[in-house]
């Protein structure tokens, strides 16, 4: 028992929070530069602008992800380096940057997942409209296909979007992320049914355009929900709550089923439908079918969870955290059974293999006296979730990846750089780098579990 024979061992990171020249060699602005320049919007007045300088860096980079064991990199194409303008007119540099990030990457042994989209979309399309605009999913498609035709000689596994909920809550709902609107709710199903259509097209041409056989997947996420106990009433409570959709509020955005449903089962959630009805764009038939491209697996980001039990009525309700329960250094809850019932609820329903697209933790490291970064609290975090994990493929999950959140320490949207999420650490100031324990404790269990 235990993992997979395949499995894939990795860990993942995003071109904005990583790469840094922001307007080098031909690079157009994308949201996230313009947010991240404006004033106030993020901790510190923090920016993109170097980051962990990937951009130069990367050949030491994928080099020490090779010492450290790692079997699998999944990092995100930066749209405006190949399009700076979203559409039209390619740049070659940005096209060379990331051949060459791909072959580094198979000379050290390491499979490239690329994911198209994670959060950093082109300001001369944000201009048009953006998401907003329909014509947004004829630009996603052209991107991808583009993409898809330039490495996939190379690259054989593809991930459309990372995590919608958050760039379309966050950024268009909450006006907290990039580009920072807070729109309406008639614009935000049309956001949202924009971005489903949007990855439909894409799964679409990313085949098309594929020079030897790909394969595609999805990366959203969402907290998890596991039951107080494994009664049958209690477990389905929790998948039913698991499952459903919120009602309209700021939060609408979050939650599993109206973002997935449609795009692995064709069809919106039956409680949503009816819930947020007044505000639906029309929805076709032709749409859903676009929307449902088959896909080769389901990704999920999965960081946490909560506890779900019933209430003398039988309801479903949240179990109040107890005073002192544990969590990492950015607040969030240490929740390992999420990796087991996230993945078990996600099979059941969608019965594609399931990818952990992103997991880990911030904490506070800072390097000792000994001039090493001991992050014992990252160890057992990660051990804890990859035990239920482990169960869960024990128990008939069929799991086939896990990646670490994330390789370096690195630009955590409007936290800026205060959350150090690697498992190497990063001294901004010089940009040397800092294996964590937790690198090398992960190296060792790859090597355990890796057949
Ligand atoms: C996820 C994002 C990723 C990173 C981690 C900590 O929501 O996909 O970019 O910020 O959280």
């Amino acid at each position: 028992m235990g993992f997979k024979k395949d499995f894939t061992w990795g860990v993942a990171s995003s071109a904005y929070q990583i790469e840094g020249a922001w307007s080098e060699d031909g690079k157009g602005l994308s949201v996230w530069d313009v947010y991240s320049h404006e004033n106030g919007n993020i901790a510190n007045g923090h920016t993109g602008d170097v980051a962990c300088d990937f951009y130069h860096k990367f050949k030491d980079d994928i080099k020490l992800m090779k010492e450290l064991g790692i079997r699998a990199y999944r990092f995100s194409i930066s749209w405006t380096r190949i399009f700076p303008n979203g559409i039209g007119e390619v740049n070659e540099k940005g096209v060379k940057f990331y051949s060459d990030v791909i072959d580094e990457l198979l000379k050290n042994g390491i499979e490239p997942y690329i994911a198209l989209f994670h959060w950093d979309y082109p300001y001369a399309l944000n201009k048009k409209g953006g998401w907003l605009n329909e014509d947004s999913v004829k630009w996603f498609a052209e991107y991808a296909g583009k993409v898809s035709e330039l490495y996939s000689d190379r690259v054989e596994n593809f991930i459309t979007f990372n995590e919608p909920q958050c760039f379309v809550g966050y950024g268009y709902l909450a006006g907290v992320h990039a580009p920072g609107y807070k729109v309406s709710y008639k614009d935000i199903f049309q956001i949202c049914h924009n971005v489903l259509k949007a990855h439909g097209s894409a799964v679409i041409a990313i085949r098309k355009n594929a020079r030897k056989p790909v394969k595609i997947g999805y990366a959203p996420t969402c907290g998890a929900m596991y039951p107080t106990n494994e009664t049958k009433e209690v477990v389905e409570a929790t998948r039913k709550k698991y499952f459903s959709c919120p009602s309209i509020s700021r939060e609408v955005m979050w939650n599993v089923a109206w973002w997935s449903d449609p795009v692995v089962l064709g069809r919106y959630p039956e409680d949503g439908l009816k819930m947020y009805s007044e505000y639906l764009p029309k929805i076709t038939e032709e749409d859903m079918k676009l929307i449902s491209q088959p896909l080769d697996f389901y990704g999920q980001n999965i960081y946490n969870g909560r506890e779900v039990e019933l209430d003398d009525a039988g309801n479903a309700v949240f179990v109040e955290r107890k005073q002192g329960f544990s969590k990492t250094g950015n607040q969030w809850p240490v929740t390992p059974k999420c990796l087991y019932w996230g993945p078990k609820f996600l099979y059941e329903r969608y019965k594609l293999p399931i990818v952990i697209t992103e997991n880990g933790m911030a904490e506070n490291d800072v390097v000792s006296l000994d001039s090493k970064v001991h992050d014992p609290n990252r160890i057992d975090f990660l051990n804890r979730y990859l035990d239920e994990l482990e169960k869960a493929t024990n128990d008939g999950v069929d799991v086939s990846g896990y990646f670490v959140w994330t390789l370096l320490d690195n630009f955590e949207w409007t936290r800026g750089y205060n959350d150090r999420f690697g498992i190497v650490y990063v001294d901004y100031e010089t940009q040397k780098r800092i294996p964590k324990d937790s690198a090398f404790w992960y190296k060792e269990y790859i090597e355990k579990n890796a057949k």
